[in-house]
């Protein structure tokens, strides 16, 4: 038998949010809603499914490797350059174009504890450390639930080659604020470190807070040891073409372009993404609806006695007490959320919001295992 490489050997496989037929299959249910994967839950706008069948009969040619066209409308609609702007199968494949082409086995990254998992994975891959802070109280939760970015900062070294930084963060909901970040590029100055800082701001244009603002601003402003990673998975609803982008350093971006994958996004992946892009009163339409169903589910779930995460993206952190319990229960009735045993919380399940129809058999089917539970 061929035998993996010895980290690989150890690997566990990403968890990820379980598919709608596979559960209608399993448990021989005639409806399934899936609330599991942070996506958008209504369809992309008529331009992005237009221009995705107009394409359909094209694709026996390869696509354009390089993704120009893209480039140039998402380098447009930043204000930056062609060559500040990386495409990624999904963001998911930048984090690990950035492990695979940055880190050495002696490297480290510092990442939040409870933050996405992938940047860890990606370290992991390349035998390299991951140093995992702890998150810190914040002013609204209260809970512990945010990316201690000054802590973070203090514990960087000479070895520290990216500090990840998921703003917001999936699964908490949670973000770190302008001044917390100035406060960490303060320290990081003082101590003469010069990490890469990367950004993952997959769920920006969910954000609400005043106090909020994308590192974006701060690459725009001449610092340069930044990586601002975007998606075309959440609000702009392309989660099934894969496709993310990153906004950074050109340096950066010219070393992961000689190893990422060719043809790393393909031609509907391109023709949708340059549509969606323009569509800014799409992501308006959107971004309205699914904060006002957050808020209503919110209050119902707090009425009923759940805590619930503050959260400014479109899922929501719900204390049940024994989320993997309930994560299966769930699943039984037909709804699919996320069991937190990964990220370390094992009380709490992660839920999408959905469409109002979709919350509101959440909703339903909680609270049934809620009397249940007390009726026992
Ligand atoms: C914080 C964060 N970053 C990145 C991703 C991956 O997104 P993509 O679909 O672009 O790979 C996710 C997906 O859930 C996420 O939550």
């Amino acid at each position: 038998m061929i035998k993996p490489r010895k980290t690989v050997k150890n690997f566990a496989p990403y968890i990820a949010g379980r598919p709608i037929e596979e559960i209608k299959r399993i448990y021989k249910l005639k409806k399934v809603i899936k609330l599991a994967s942070n996506e958008n839950p209504y369809p992309p706008p008529k331009s992005v499914q237009d221009a995705i069948k107009n394409y359909a009969g094209a694709v026996n040619r390869y696509p354009d490797s390089n993704g120009w066209q893209l480039k140039k409308a998402i380098a447009k609609n930043f204000g930056v350059k062609i060559s500040n702007v990386f495409l990624g199968n999904g963001t998911d494949e930048i984090i690990e174009i950035l492990a695979k082409a940055f880190l050495e086995k002696t490297d480290e990254i510092i990442v939040s504890k409870h933050a996405f998992i992938r940047y860890k994975m990606a370290a992991d891959l390349m035998d390299a450390k991951t140093k995992t802070i702890p998150m810190t109280p914040h002013q609204d939760t209260g809970g512990g639930f945010t990316h201690d970015l000054k802590k973070m900062a203090l514990s960087a070294t000479k070895k520290t080659k990216f500090i990840f930084i998921a703003n917001p963060n999936n699964p908490t909901g949670t973000y770190n604020t302008n001044s917390e970040i100035k406060e960490m590029f303060e320290i990081l100055k003082k101590k003469k470190l010069n990490p890469v800082v990367v950004f993952d701001e997959a769920y920006h244009d969910f954000v609400e807070a005043k106090d909020y603002s994308s590192a974006i601003n701060y690459f725009k402003k001449g610092m340069k040891n930044i990586c601002v990673l975007r998606t075309f998975s959440k609000i702009f609803a392309l989660a099934g073409l894969r496709l993310g982008f990153a906004i950074g350093d050109e340096k950066i971006f010219e070393i992961l372009e000689r190893i990422r994958p060719p043809f790393n996004t393909t031609l509907l992946s391109q023709k949708a993404g340059i549509c969606a892009i323009r569509e800014k009163n799409y992501i308006k339409i959107i971004k309205k609806r699914i904060l006002s169903e957050k808020k209503k589910l919110l209050k119902k779930l707090e009425i009923s006695g759940f805590e619930v995460i503050p959260s400014q993206t479109n899922l929501l952190l719900v204390n049940v007490k024994n989320g993997r319990s309930v994560f299966k229960k769930l699943l039984e009735r037909g709804v699919i959320v996320r069991a937190m045993d990964e990220y370390e919380l094992p009380q709490y399940i992660r839920v999408t919001i959905g469409t109002p129809h979709e919350n509101r058999i959440f909703l339903r089917e909680l609270l049934h295992l809620k009397k249940m539970k007390n009726e026992e």
